[in-house]
């Protein structure tokens, strides 16, 4: 029977997507057809923000934050709009993972797992709420001796256009607008166009907590013209953004012109590291096998697709993550039993299959894998789970981020030479270690060049920093530093006496 979803469509009462400006919903000119990644059916039409939509969005943005609606409200008002808003999501959760369902495809069961669940979401926001009476700045001893006050304030940043991809939209929407409304900002959201129905909703769900007209404004639509209309307006001063590399780039060119300020989450190449002395290889396998297929179907910046293995426990490495390949279930997304999405799009569907033919070509073990499913799923993006062994760190498959199911497999020989291959990368986002020796795990997490390190496991959090060294990104979402990188710091200074400073 050919796969369908269309019935979930009518049971969530999917309608037409419009944009969200100055505290209205509103049509545009032009329209996107969203077609299901697992079936292909057309899913239902949202708004496309021309480039004077996106004017508009963020003239809305810049009024709202010039009267001060929301930075100068009272502190507890805003407390209680945030914490209001994390109890409708989770009254909501349900409904939004049904929607991301008919977005990304990502399956209801893996909707629940925490790290992407609406319940991070909905943390996020409260634990943002509690940094709003609790950051401020500092009083300084005067330098020079003499009597005079030095003290620093934090103020919000300003308009933010808050840019996401598609693969993670609860957390990702959190992340961003969270430590932004609680710093006193206002937004300018923008989802990723294969992702646009459950952020719709969840725009919708900020006006019913009780938000000000003003404060958060959407505009759905693709890179060009929506996104590129947004990261080049002059009256945005910050742009917050996960997503690709290479929009990335284009971010911080745009950025120039007015020195507007940047946060970027980009891609990974993350290495597990696992040494012969691991508490358990196999849960190491099944641990790198289930983030690369498992649920978004390795389409996840964090992934640790990169598995660097003692090379004496490479073949047990392998025939666990195999067993692992074999237990993922493909299709109907709101089947529980389905445990992975298919590809987003045709697009990555080709990329994926390109980077297969790749590997093979260049001489890695093809252990898994390798083809596109086909029978009742043909109509879908999905990829069986494939694994690489006896890979070499300068092939094209351990280089590059693949955002695919494919895991690839790199022996090494001893712990230098394995910190040399996790270090070997342009990316730095995340890495794991597999090892019961405490003082090499603390030696290699200190050696490895990456923003996040797990030591035999790794769980994302509200309040824990989240983010990448070289070009994995700038800066940190998650916690104090994420609600700091939406404020300013200004120093005032004062004379106590009429004597010149
Ligand atoms: P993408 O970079 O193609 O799109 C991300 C967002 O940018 C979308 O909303 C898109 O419409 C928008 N966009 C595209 N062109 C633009 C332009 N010229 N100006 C402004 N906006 C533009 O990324 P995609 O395909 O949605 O997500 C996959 C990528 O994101 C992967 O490379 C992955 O590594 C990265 N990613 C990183 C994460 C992290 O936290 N480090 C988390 C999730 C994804």
């Amino acid at each position: 029977m050919t796969l369908t979803v269309q019935p979930h469509r009518e049971t969530l009462g999917l309608k037409d997507g419009q944009l969200f400006v100055g505290g209205q919903f509103r049509d545009s000119d032009e329209t996107w057809t969203h077609h299901h990644p697992a079936t292909g059916e057309e899913i239902g039409r949202f708004a496309v923000a021309s480039v004077r939509d996106v004017d508009d969005a963020v003239r809305a943005a810049r009024k709202a934050f010039d009267d001060g609606v929301w930075s100068r409200a009272r502190v507890q008002e805003r407390v209680r709009v945030l914490l209001r808003y994390a109890n409708l999501l989770r009254e909501h959760s349900d409904e939004l993972r049904g929607l991301q369902a008919l977005d990304n495809g990502v399956p209801l069961s893996f909707g629940q797992i925490y790290a992407t669940s609406v319940g991070i979401a909905a943390d996020i926001f409260e634990h943002h709420a509690g940094w709003i009476d609790k950051v401020g700045g500092q009083t300084l001893p005067p330098y020079q001796g003499g009597d005079h006050l030095a003290m620093t304030f934090r103020e919000p940043v300003g308009v933010v256009a808050a840019i996401l991809p598609w693969n993670a939209p609860f957390v990702l929407f959190a992340q961003k607008l969270a430590p932004a409304l609680a710093a006193g900002c206002t937004i300018v959201v923008k989802p990723s166009e294969f992702a646009s129905f459950c952020v719709i909703r969840m725009v919708q769900l900020l006006t019913e907590a009780g938000l000000p007209d003003g404060v958060v404004n959407l505009v759905t639509g693709p890179g060009e013209p929506t996104g590129q209309a947004l990261i080049t307006h002059p009256l945005v001063d910050k742009i917050s953004f996960t997503g690709s590399r290479t929009v990335g780039r284009k971010i911080v060119e745009a950025s120039a012109a007015t020195m507007k300020r940047v946060s970027l989450e980009l891609g990974g190449k993350s290495p597990a590291l696992v040494f012969a002395d691991a508490p358990n290889v196999g849960l190491a396998a099944m641990t790198c096998m289930g983030m690369v297929t498992m649920g978004l179907s390795g389409q996840a910046c964090v992934a640790h697709t990169r598995a660097l293995v003692a090379r004496e426990v490479q073949e047990e490495f392998v025939t666990m993550a195999t067993m692992m390949a074999g237990a993922v279930t493909f299709g109907d997304p709101f089947d529980p039993a389905v445990l992975a999405s298919p590809l987003i799009n045709a697009r990555q569907l080709d990329r994926v299959l390109g980077y297969i033919n790749r590997g093979q070509e260049e001489g890695a073990r093809l252990v898994t894998g390798g083809t596109r499913l086909e029978g009742d799923l043909a109509s879908g993006n999905f990829v069986a789970p494939t694994i690489f062994a006896d890979v070499s760190n300068d092939m094209t498959v351990a280089r590059e981020e693949i955002f695919g199911p494919v895991l690839t497999v790199v022996p090494f020989d001893d712990e230098d030479e394995a910190v040399r291959l996790a270090n070997d990368t342009e990316y730095g986002l995340g890495a794991g270690i597999y090892t019961n020796d405490v003082k090499r795990a603390f030696r290699v997490a200190k050696s490895l060049r990456a923003g996040m390190v797990g030591i035999n496991g790794f769980q994302l959090e509200p309040h824990v920093p989240f983010g990448g060294y070289k070009q994995s990104g700038l800066g940190r979402e998650g916690g104090q530093s994420a609600y700091e990188a939406y404020t300013e710091l200004k120093t005032v200074m004062m004379p106590l006496t009429d004597e010149l400073m």
